[in-house]
């Protein structure tokens, strides 16, 4: 535990930015549920069965079956996490005059793209500007607007539609299996290569399998393996719903994508058959990608995320509705509307949720994916959230309990909190090292 006074501290040490305090300052950590998870017994075991041979390891057999049950693609390439995979797929189909596609790419998604000197253009549908409405698939990507910018950009231009699932910088909102299929005809029309970023696939099964009609038939795996089957690449951080603390995968469709992404794994990550993993890893993923399509633990984690997102709903706190699957986000320039955008209301709602109760966020805003224009001004992101992303079976009932409470005060000193300007920061992905002070 640690007392108001200590954390006033700590924040100041920390330059205001979350990311640059010390775990043992932080008393419920939602800054991420990447590799966050706690891992079972059943995956614990696999770790003991782990085989460190560096070529075939029997390990590497366990893991490739299990992604290609969920995938089905031909090719898969190992990797140490998520965005290794992205800089590897990303460098082969980037450079500069390309142009991606996505629902909302990620930040790691984005920064591999663009520091290849590709575009990367966010298509979010149009419902999911609407934050309070109740449409069920705010995640999906807008055809029309993918038609258009096909027809704008020029087919040739375009290296890839990246649809991720759920959209995790668009509020964490699934996408439907209607949306993935239409984007994936329009892709197969054009002859445009459909990526699929599944490291919350089991998740967005869930929300496909209770909100679209005539999906409640089919098993979560099978409705994930359905998505898989529409793409040409999928990308994984296994830190997600495989249910790891570390590792992640590329898995290709075509042959020659494969010789040449294989050449780069060996290059940057290892060798074919163990990426950047270890035998053992590769035994706890293998293990991991299948309890988190379980069926018990899914309705667990789904009900569990929706339990915190209702309840500080219900105080008063403006959160993007429907909740989403791995994290709960609070529109922060609706809660300060006092602090200009280019004084951060992430950044402060941030600080204040740390301040008052030692809760870690992340800011998902400005902060994260703000741009200069020319003059140095500040362009703002479409949003100012921030996320509070739930580590997968690690809190009890009564810790997100306490969080709500935080949440209370939060409220009762809206009018006090300021806002932040950043004092140092970096070209790529600012966010998880920028300094601030406040305004
Ligand atoms: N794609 C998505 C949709 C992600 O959410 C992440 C990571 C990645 C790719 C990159 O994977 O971290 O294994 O390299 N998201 C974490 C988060 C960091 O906090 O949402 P990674």
């Amino acid at each position: 535990m640690s007392t108001e006074a200590e954390r006033i501290k700590y924040l100041e040490k920390a330059w205001y930015n979350p990311f640059l305090l010390s775990s043992s300052e932080v008393l419920i950590d939602m800054l991420t549920d990447s590799g966050t998870s706690a891992m079972s017994n059943r995956q614990w075991a696999g770790i003991m069965m782990g085989d460190e041979s560096y070529a075939g390891a029997s390990s590497w057999e366990r893991f490739e079956e299990a992604v290609h049950r969920v995938t089905g693609m031909p090719y898969i390439l190992p990797t140490h996490q998520g965005r290794a995979a992205e800089r590897i797929l990303y460098n082969y189909l980037g450079g500069p005059g390309k142009v991606f596609i996505s629902n909302t790419h990620f930040d790691t998604t984005r920064a591999n793209i663009e520091y290849t000197g590709a575009q990367a253009v966010d298509l979010p549908c149009q419902e999911a500007a609407d934050e309070d409405s109740d449409v069920p698939f705010k995640g999906n990507l807008d055809l029309d607007k993918l038609e258009q910018a096909i027809h704008e950009y020029g087919v040739s231009n375009i290296a890839g539609v990246i649809l991720t699932v759920t959209n995790n910088s668009g509020g964490g909102q699934p996408v439907s299996m209607a949306n993935a299929r239409a984007v994936a005809d329009i892709c197969r029309k054009e002859n445009i290569l459909f990526i699929l970023d599944m490291c919350r696939l089991a998740e967005n099964s869930y929300f496909v399998r209770h909100k679209e009609p005539g999906m409640e038939q089919y098993s979560y795996l099978e409705i994930g393996r359905a998505m898989c089957d529409l793409a040409d690449a999928c990308v994984m951080s296994a830190k997600k719903d495989a249910l790891v603390n570390m590792g992640g995968f590329l898995t290709l469709r075509h042959g020659d994508m494969a010789n040449a992404c294989t050449s780069m794994l060996i290059i940057t990550e290892g060798f074919t058959t163990y990426g950047g993993l270890s035998g053992r890893d590769m035994e706890a993923i293998a293990v991991g990608l299948e309890e988190g399509f379980d069926a018990d633990y899914l309705h667990y984690r789904i009900s569990s995320t929706a339990y915190l997102g209702n309840k500080i709903r219900k105080l008063g706190i403006p959160v993007l509705y429907p909740i989403g699957g791995h994290a709960v986000y609070v529109d922060a320039h609706r809660l300060y509307p006092h602090i200009p955008v280019h004084q951060y209301p992430g950044q402060s709602l941030v600080c204040e949720l740390f301040l008052i109760g030692g809760v870690r966020s992340v800011e998902i805003g400005s902060v994260m994916f703000g741009k200069y224009d020319d003059a140095g001004n500040l362009i703002p992101a479409t949003r100012e959230l921030v996320r509070l992303a739930i580590p997968r079976r690690v809190y009890t009932q009564s810790h997100i309990d306490y969080v709500a409470e935080v949440f209370e005060k939060v409220l009762q000193q809206r009018e006090k909190a300021r806002g932040y300007r950043i004092i140092q920061e970096m070209k790529f992905l600012r966010h998880f090292t920028a300094h601030f002070e406040p305004v």
